[in-house]
């Protein structure tokens, strides 16, 4: 079981330090060994995702990762920044399937903006196509060109999505909804965009062979009005690259909580990259007060849907729960009346809950 573990920038070595402690913990035997991404890999080859990363990661059945970017890098030239590294890693491995839980914790229901009535006991899926969509079609780019009778600078992207990649990510989705509430809400915008018109025809193509599995359909502007309004009628939500990147930030802040919410990016063979759903958080990086929670729930995913270790995935998530009803807080989710800890002891706290 050989997990390649990233770091990253700001707080992504700080709260990668207590996952693989909580790894360590388990007595599994994993091994591990760490690699440069992002922006600390620019600083230290001139690139985001350097060859020998590329190495580990390819070698690895698993990859845990921290956060990568900062505003150090952002005057960088596009290819060389941290994010490039990112979008590099999750190409390469082929990890297609972005998925994303919103959960609200009971210890945690006044985090969230919305009325608890609202969000109280909300537990959503979101599973976002990672490696299509605009966001890697070709042509792109910024060009002058001669429009409208004047030469101006011109900015193009393209939306593309071939029937097979569809699929396999509603698999993903009809396979994830089997083993929750069964129900699929595919998100699209057929009424303006043929690449999601092919999106509803192969979800509906695919139903059934999933006759178990309730399969709806919203266009993503209907969709994100109802995430606010009613998230709770939601159990997974599918949808490509561009509305599943915001999408899936939106469901997460129904839980309020960046800190503690987790992300997987699998293959085709259950390899995956783990990673908080957060960002580096360059404020607050080097203080020791970021949440760990987010990555110790990502290595619970991983020993989940990488390693089949489903005990041991409950294990870690119930270790969490527990140092929530115990109190234990980090500033990001700290309310008068619990007990306020920095990053290393709310690794503590989970190591003796577990
Ligand atoms: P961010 O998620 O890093 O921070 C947003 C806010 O949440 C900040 O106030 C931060 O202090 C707080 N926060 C985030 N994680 C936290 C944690 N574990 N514990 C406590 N507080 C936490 O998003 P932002 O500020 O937009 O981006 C900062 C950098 O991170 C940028 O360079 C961005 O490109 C990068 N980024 C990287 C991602 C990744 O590696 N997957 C994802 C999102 C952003
Ligand atoms: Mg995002």
């Amino acid at each position: 079981m050989k997990i390649c573990v990233l770091p990253g920038d700001g707080i992504g070595p700080e709260i990668m330090a207590e996952a693989v402690r909580v790894l360590n913990a388990l007595g599994l035997g994993f091994e591990m060994e760490e690699a440069l991404l992002g922006g600390c890999a620019v600083d230290a080859t001139g690139t985001p995702y350097p060859e020998a990363t590329q190495k580990l990661a390819q070698a690895a059945d698993a990859v845990l990762l921290g956060a990568v970017g900062g505003p150090q890098w952002d005057a960088l030239p596009r290819e060389q920044r941290p994010e490039r590294g990112l979008l590099g890693i999750r190409k390469q491995l082929g990890l297609f399937a972005n998925l994303r839980p919103a959960i609200l914790y009971p210890e945690l229901a006044n985090a969230s903006t919305l009325k608890p009535e609202v969000v109280a006991g909300l537990d959503i899926l979101i599973v976002r196509e990672l490696t299509g969509d605009i966001y890697f079609g070709q042509p792109r780019g910024i060009e002058v060109r001669d429009v409208d009778g004047k030469s101006q600078r011109f900015g193009f992207n393209t939306m593309h999505y071939t029937e097979s990649e569809v699929r396999r990510i509603g698999r993903v989705a009809f396979e994830a909804a089997r083993k929750r509430n069964r129900k699929v809400c595919s998100v699209d915008k057929m009424n303006v965009l043929e690449t999601t018109q092919l999106w509803r025809d192969v979800m509906n193509e695919l139903a059934p062979e999933y006759p178990d599995v309730e399969l709806t359909h919203m266009l993503v502007d209907n969709a994100a009005m109802q995430l606010v309004k009613a998230p709770k009628q939601f159990d997974v939500m599918v949808t490509g690259n561009m509305f599943g990147d915001i999408l899936s930030d939106e469901a997460s802040m129904l839980t309020g909580s960046i800190g503690m919410l987790p992300s997987a990016s699998l293959d085709a063979n259950n390899k995956g990259l783990y990673e908080p759903s957060h960002g580096s958080a360059p404020d607050i990086a080097g203080k020791g007060v970021a949440n760990p929670l987010a990555t110790i729930l990502s290595a619970a995913m991983m020993l989940r849907y990488t390693f089949n270790l489903e005990e041991a995935a409950q294990r870690v998530e119930g270790a969490v729960k527990k140092v929530l009803a115990q109190g234990f807080r980090t500033g990001d989710i700290y309310e008068p009346g619990t007990k306020k800890v920095g990053t290393k002891e709310m690794g503590d706290a989970v190591l003796a809950a577990l």
